[in-house]
């Protein structure tokens, strides 16, 4: 009998926001299927579940998902396309033989993860594989706890969106929704400053580093923050609402 892939979201670093279903499920999988973003880095999902998850006995594969922009209406660049399709064929090989295939996925899986994109590929390539996708604490949510600031109350709006945007797509987005939660802010902050500053909402937002791991940081003057020295995990928060 075929085994199940599971994408589990393994939430933004803490174990303790594995969820317990995270938990059963990755100590029930002979195969961990674990991401990463460097080729010769290590694995955040797999560093996050250490800890909680007896890995002894167990086949770890890691796989070097490059870290290119995906456009949803343009074919994938080839380099993180081929990724996928390793990981797929590797999850493949191993439900065949009747193994249960996990894959760790930092955060929550429905928010840009490669897990997602990993278990899209394998169903193209074999429809007929179950697959589960178990939820996680997303960055996002761990964020608004960490600052004590919440993301969305009555009648708000929310936006979640790459800081990677240009300048005009963003602009639209701050001037429409009442919180906007910028990702992927490290390697663009300098612009990101600039255009916070320019329309009066520098005031509203904060960056928060690295939540719920070690060397957390809340930064309230995003101007004071070297670019050169953020983290990828790094994310702000603009909520135009007091409270
Ligand atoms: C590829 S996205 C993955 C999001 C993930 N699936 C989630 O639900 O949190 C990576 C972005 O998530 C944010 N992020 C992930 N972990 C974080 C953390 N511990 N603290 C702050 N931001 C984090 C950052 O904006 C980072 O650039």
């Amino acid at each position: 009998m075929n085994g199940t892939f599971y994408v589990i979201g393994v939430g933004p670093g803490d174990p303790e926001l594995l969820t317990l279903k995270a938990l059963r499920l990755l100590r029930n999988c002979q195969t961990l299927i674990v991401p990463k973003g460097h080729e010769d880095g290590n694995s955040t999902a797999l560093a996050i579940i250490k800890s909680a998850v007896p890995l002894a006995g167990k086949e770890i594969i890691e796989i070097h998902f490059p870290m290119k922009k995906i456009r949803m209406a343009a074919a994938p660049d080839p380099e993180v396309d081929a990724a996928w399709h390793l990981a797929a064929n590797e999850v493949i090989s191993r439900i065949r033989s009747g193994h249960d295939v996990a894959f760790p996925t930092l955060g929550d899986p429905a928010i840009y993860s490669t897990g997602i994109y990993t278990c899209q590929t394998l169903l193209e390539l074999a429809p007929d594989i179950k697959t589960v996708i178990v939820p996680g604490v997303s960055a996002i949510s761990a964020c608004s706890a960490t600052v004590g600031i919440p993301l969305c109350l009555g009648d708000d709006m929310m936006a979640v969106v790459p800081a990677t945007f240009d300048n005009q797509k963003l602009t639209e987005v701050l001037n429409t929704f009442q919180t906007v939660v910028l990702m992927k802010v490290h390697r663009v902050m300098e612009r990101i400053v600039k255009l916070l500053t320019e329309q009066g909402l520098l005031k509203h937002a904060i960056l928060v580093e690295r939540t719920s791991q070690d060397r957390e940081r809340i930064i309230h003057d995003l101007t004071s923050v070297r670019p050169d020295e953020l983290h990828y995990f790094s994310t702000i928060i603009v909520r135009r609402r007091q409270q």
